[in-house]
Parts: structure tokens; sequence; C-alpha cells
């Protein structure tokens, strides 16, 4: 089982002493590792950014650029983000330890070490990133096919950028935990994913759809459920996609829940999806107006059709922090969302939006 991440796994040893990247090396060598070598912060950085390592063994006390720095610099970087650090140290107080995970190292290995320890620490690293990397890979399948539908169903809907963003914001004064975030962001891309089940005839169909096409559409909860279902780390965001066409008073589908049955982050994404078509400009439609917008989101919830609480809420915090939902509205057209997926695709939508958090 090993074998297959020894032999496929690049290890960068960082150490300004020859001896200890020897000592590494031969250790690393045993277990049939590729293995580069660098001697100071500043090659280390340059080599990581210009090749493709598996992890970084990397010394703590190093001149000009320490291990620490080289740390916290490569984590300020997306690309870099979960790429496996293992700090190597003779420094042996517990603070010191604190330090290197707090600069974002991913383990620690106290020199001396025996060479199995070393082995079997790099081995935990590679088969994490070996699963990470798998994550990003179904990631990517999956908002390239949220792409599609986006630019399929352009006239009705998206750019899912800038619901993303919003779901963000909301979610964010909801105190929502870390994981219902993700999830609702992850729902803002693909909560019509199941679109793409439905024939072209009907999902691009300009006039209105007649009883059957309709019964067709509405499908599409159940496709993108059955979709994304298998996927773990899809659980949460599953209930965005099967259950953001339901109502408040129970006359959604597709199963017709109401009230609290409906789950949460449905219940909240569909408060964003409104106000996002309502204050968009679509081909079918200008953008309302603030004042406007406003107006039809309270009469959806006085029918009783939406969550009267979170719409409440949502309305009291576009009231306060306008500038929160400021996405500039007519200078997004599809291309820009195209550029903005990529972007999310690239980075993982974890630290996408980690991104959006910081600079905020
Ligand atoms: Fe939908």
């Amino acid at each position: 089982m090993h074998g297959e991440f020894i032999t496929s796994a690049k290890v960068l040893i960082v150490d300004d002493m020859a001896t200890n990247r020897e000592l590494a090396k031969t250790a690393l060598c045993s277990a049939a590792y590729q293995i580069d070598e660098a001697e100071n912060g500043q090659e280390a950085l340059e080599k990581i950014k210009n090749n493709h390592y598996d992890v970084v063994l990397l010394d703590v006390l190093m001149p000009d650029i320490d291990g620490l720095d080289v740390c916290k610099i490569l984590r300020q970087e997306a690309d870099f983000a979960l790429l496996p650090i293992i700090m190597v140290t003779s420094l042996e107080s517990p603070d010191d330890v604190i330090r290197g995970m707090s600069a974002g190292a991913t383990d620690y290995v106290q020199k001396p070490y025996f060479p199995a320890e070393l082995v079997s620490r790099v081995n935990a690293a590679v088969r994490h990133k070996r699963i990470i990397d798998r994550l990003d890979d179904i990631e990517t399948a999956f908002f390239t096919l949220a792409r599609i539908i986006e630019a399929k169903d352009a006239h009705q809907n998206g750019p899912y950028d800038r619901l993303a963003h919003l779901s963000l914001v909301f979610a964010q004064n909801l105190k929502l935990t870390y994981q219902q975030i993700d999830a609702l962001c992850r729902g803002s891309i693909l909560h019509d994913i199941g679109k793409l089940g439905i024939p072209d005839h009907i999902l691009l169909k300009s006039s209105q759809l007649n009883e059957s096409e309709w019964e067709i559409m509405k499908q599409h909860v159940i496709i993108g459920e059955q979709l994304c279902k298998p996927f773990k780390a899809l659980q949460d965001t599953v209930d965005i996609i099967k259950y953001h066409h339901e109502a408040w008073d129970g006359s959604g589908y597709p199963e017709g829940l109401s009230g609290k049955n409906i789950p949460l982050l449905a219940r909240i994404f569909q408060v964003v999806d409104i106000y996002d078509a309502l204050s968009s400009k679509r081909p079918y439609k200008e953008a309302f107006s603030e004042e406007t917008t406003i107006k039809i989101l309270k009469e959806e919830s006085k029918k009783g059709l939406r969550d009267a609480k979170l719409v409440k809420e949502f309305i009291a915090l576009l009231k306060a922090e306008p500038k929160l939902f400021q996405m500039p509205k007519e200078s997004i057209t599809l291309s820009k969302s195209c550029e903005l997926t990529e972007k999310v695709m690239k980075l993982g939508i974890s630290s996408w939006y980690q991104k959006i958090i910081n600079s905020s």
C-alpha cells in the first residue's frame, strides 16, 4: 500500500547544514522518494513555487528567512495552503512546537530522529496530500459541471459567484459554523447542478413551460441530489440542492416540506437566491431597486412562502451593512463569472472564500 505513495512522492529537504540534508536524504532514499534539496529559505521558496512537491521537510533555524517564515509565506498563498510541511528541528520547548504549528506546519519532527520515524511521518503526509488532491479533482469536476449549467441557463440564473458572495455575507451574520458556511457557498454554485439531466428543449425554452415540461424541470433537485449524495464532502450541500425549491407553507417541491422541516441551509439559501434574482438584471427584466426588492421579499414572507425570521434578518443586515452586499451588478458578465469560477476552481472553494473573509 505504501509503495504506491513512495514511488511517486517528491520531497524537498530544506536545511542550511549539508550534513542534516544528507541524513534526511539517506533515510528517505531507502524509501525511494524523489528527493530535492534547498540550503536556505529563499531557495526553498523559489523551488516550491516552480515544482510540485508532495512534502516539504523544513529546518526551523536557518539564516535570513528561517523555517517559520518560509512556512508563513507559503501559507499566505492559496496554491500552498494544503502543502504538507514537516518542521524538522532540534528545538525542544513546547513553545517551539506551538510556534511551528501556528506558522502553519502540518507536522513536527525533532532531531535526532530515527530514520523510520521520518519515513512514516512523510508517508502519512503524502497519503493525506493524495486524498486532498483527489477531493480537489472531484470538486473541480463538480464546479466545471455547475459552470456548464450556469452558461446554459444564463437567462434564468446566475452568475453563481454573486450568489456565493451573498450567501457568505448572510451566513457570517447568522453566525453559522464553518461547516455550514462551507456547505452554503458550495450550494450556491452547485444548487442547480441537476439541470444537467434536464433536456435542452425544456431547460432553454424561452416561453412558459407546460405542465408535463414543468414536472420534468422539477426533477433537477432530485437529479442534483443523486449526483452529489455519494460524496461525503457534499453531505450538507445536498440539503440545499434537494430542498431549495421547498416553500415555508408546504407548497414547494420535491417533498412539500413546510416550516422548520425544510433544512435550515436550504431556507437560508432561498432568501439569498430570491434577493439575487430580484436585485439583478436578467434578460427578461431589469434589476429591481432595493426598495422594490425589499417590498417583494416582505410580500413573499407575508404570503407564508419564506422563513419570515430569516427574511427579517436578511433585510436588517441589508439596511445596516449595504456595503457588504456590494458586488458590481452590471459589470458581472458571464465571462467575468467564469473567470471568478475558474479562480474558485483553482483555489478550492474553502480557500476562495477564506480569502474573501480575510480581505473583508
Ligand atoms: Fe433550482
